[in-house]
């Protein structure tokens, strides 16, 4: 069987309140998926990624505020966020960065939120899962200026970028839009970049790939997203996933 490694998805999401632990019994206990980590966006959502991890041996999550929740934070979300990254399974800051398509939270306190938190990634030594939409310059001025090591996850720059990604010493993760018939600028990144610093995500429920597209997303469909990129690679798929697999334990510090 080919096993699975799925390093950003949002279980917590609403779309799995019919049947999530239906879904992640099938996934996770049937061996097919051999790991997940979850996307925290707040307090409440690493507090979910927390106790599923206590569920599941293969489940973790990061710990984090994403951009759009950046006027929600309390106060003290630092000193809360790393209490919480105290515990076992939380092996990332994240999701954090910038999101400037969406005009409704004031840039100010996006980035105010996300160097806090490269700060804090710094001093606790955890790898950052990062969120940029529209937002490459303010992005990468502060990740050149804090130099964490993690991921740029559903990568949507140019060559160019991704060669910084690198030079940083950063990956990037690439999810279901590789599939899409729009895909050309994914398709010279995934060309180019060094196969150890590329990673397979979901960012399930969005993102659905090929031929689900429209559907809901779940870590599962990560196979057509590989079946993509080996064929672009010139690789196996088994391969890919393999080193998908190396890829993600190392960032993560996670040994399956
Ligand atoms: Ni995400």
């Amino acid at each position: 069987m080919q096993k699975i490694f799925d390093v950003h998805a949002h279980y917590d999401d609403e779309a799995f309140d019919g049947d999530r632990f239906e879904l992640l019994d099938q996934m996770l206990l049937g061996g097919e998926i051999v790991g997940i980590v979850n996307g925290a966006t707040d307090i409440e959502t690493t507090l979910f990624g927390i106790s599923t991890a206590e569920k599941y041996g293969g489940f973790y999550t990061s710990a984090g505020y994403h951009p759009e929740k950046a006027e929600s934070a309390p106060e003290d979300f630092i000193e809360k966020t790393a209490e919480l990254t105290k515990h076992k399974k939380v092996v990332a800051i994240g999701e954090i960065g910038l999101d400037y398509y969406w005009k409704d939270v004031p840039r100010q306190a996006q980035l105010e939120v996300f160097e806090k938190q490269l700060a804090l990634s710094k001093e606790l030594d955890l790898p950052v899962v990062v969120h940029d939409r529209d937002a490459h310059g303010d992005t990468y001025d502060l990740l050149r200026k804090y130099r964490p090591k993690g991921i740029v996850h559903c990568f949507s720059g140019s060559v160019e970028l991704s060669r910084e990604v690198v030079k940083l010493g950063m990956s990037i993760s690439i999810g279901g839009v590789v599939t899409f018939k729009n895909a050309r600028h994914s398709v010279d990144v995934v060309r180019e970049i060094p196969l150890d610093r590329l990673m397979l995500e979901t960012d399930a429920p969005y993102l659905t790939p090929v031929p689900y597209r429209g559907k809901r997303c779940d870590s599962r469909m990560i196979k057509f997203t590989a079946e993509k990129i080996a064929e672009i690679r010139g690789i196996t798929v088994d391969e890919l996933l393999s080193q998908n697999i190396e890829n993600a334990c190392l960032t993560y510090g996670i040994s399956l």
